[in-house]
């Protein structure tokens, strides 16, 4: 019988991919709720063909060069900011991520995050759970509207879109949006307009993060950026944590410059326990949870085998982040 490829999981996959990586795989899979740390991933991948990274796992130039033998890196995200992607096209390393299957998961926590900090529910579920609820009252707990209003999409890609068919198609929002791109397909769409960040902060009511981090879009929403908003605009993230500056989030929401924030991502992950974003009020803020449904977890696995396999097979990714490293691929 032939020797099955060595690879190895970081952490426990839907069975819809597990199953698969199992059948044509030697596979160790970790086992902790927590990742494995840096040695260790590096320790394990010694001898391995392929691995599926998470995007807890940082996966660098050195720990490729300690893993002379691995052909194909599969990771379980369509974010793939945590895996060096230069080196492993420079080693020869296939890389592959998870787009598509989890758009419309993403885009509703986005649009839930909208509404749950627009509206205040997280607060008025600590005031309901407190014991503060005496009464209905007149002037307590009021949002913002979000009919009519301006949405503002920072990368409109797939799920840039989504959340704008959402937002055009429920509340008739005007959308504008910043892209190094040009999305006809929304402009036709929902009559989006492209505009530079500056104008879209100044004109948003609600301002929605939905591009990739880089080098360039690190700390993208920083001080300068909170004083063009409205101060009743609402900021959502679903996309990644770094892409805002903690420290000035938190002055913003503190003095008022802005209303509410609604996070899906943080900067750490999680925040520490001494975060002063966790003591405001007008923050809402989930445990990276955009793309936790069943269904869209199961469909990652199974790409995310998908594309291990082929990996391993030196055949096309069938989500392949990086096709320029054919050609020079591992053997
Ligand atoms: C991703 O896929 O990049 C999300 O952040 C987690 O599903």
């Amino acid at each position: 019988m032939a020797v099955k490829p060595r690879v190895f999981v970081t952490r426990i996959l839907p069975e819809a991919g597990l199953k698969k990586i199992k059948e044509f795989c030697e596979a160790e899979i970790w086992t902790d709720p927590l990742p494995p740390p840096y040695a260790t991933i590096r320790q394990k991948l010694a001898g391995c063909d392929g691995l599926v990274s998470l995007l807890t796992d940082k996966i660098d130039a050195a720990l490729m060069d300690a893993a002379p033998k691995l052909k194909v890196i599969s990771n379980y995200a369509v974010g793939f900011n945590n895996v060096d992607i230069p080196a492993a096209t420079e080693r020869g390393i296939a890389v592959g991520n998870t787009p598509g299957v989890l758009t419309d998961a993403t885009a509703d926590m986005a649009f839930c995050l909208l509404i749950a900090a627009a509206r205040r529910v997280a607060e008025g579920h600590q005031y309901t759970v407190s014991g503060k609820w005496k009464t209905w009252e007149p002037l307590g707990h009021l949002g913002q509207d979000l009919a009519g209003r301006t949405l503002g999409i920072v990368g409109m890609g797939r799920i840039g879109y989504a959340m704008a068919q959402r937002c055009h198609g429920g509340w008739g929002m005007r959308i504008l949006y910043h892209d190094v791109y040009k999305n006809e397909k929304a402009e036709k769409a929902f009559g989006a307009k492209q505009v530079e960040l500056d104008t879209l902060l100044r004109e948003s009511d609600f301002v929605s993060l939905h591009t990739d981090l880089n080098e360039k879009t690190r700390g993208m929403i920083g001080a300068e950026q909170f004083k063009k908003m409205k101060r009743t605009a609402v900021l959502v993230n679903s996309a990644r944590g770094p892409l805002i500056d903690p420290k000035a989030l938190h002055e913003a929401l503190k003095a008022g410059t802005i209303f509410a924030a609604g996070l899906d991502v943080t900067d750490p992950e999680p925040p520490l326990g001494d975060d002063p974003l966790l003591k405001l009020p007008n923050i809402v803020i989930a445990p990276h949870i955009a793309s936790a449904t069943v269904g869209t977890r199961n469909a990652m696995a199974e790409i995310c085998a998908n594309n291990l396999i082929a990996g391993l097979k030196g055949e096309k990714l069938p989500a392949w982040v990086n096709p320029e490293v054919e050609g020079k691929r591992r053997k």
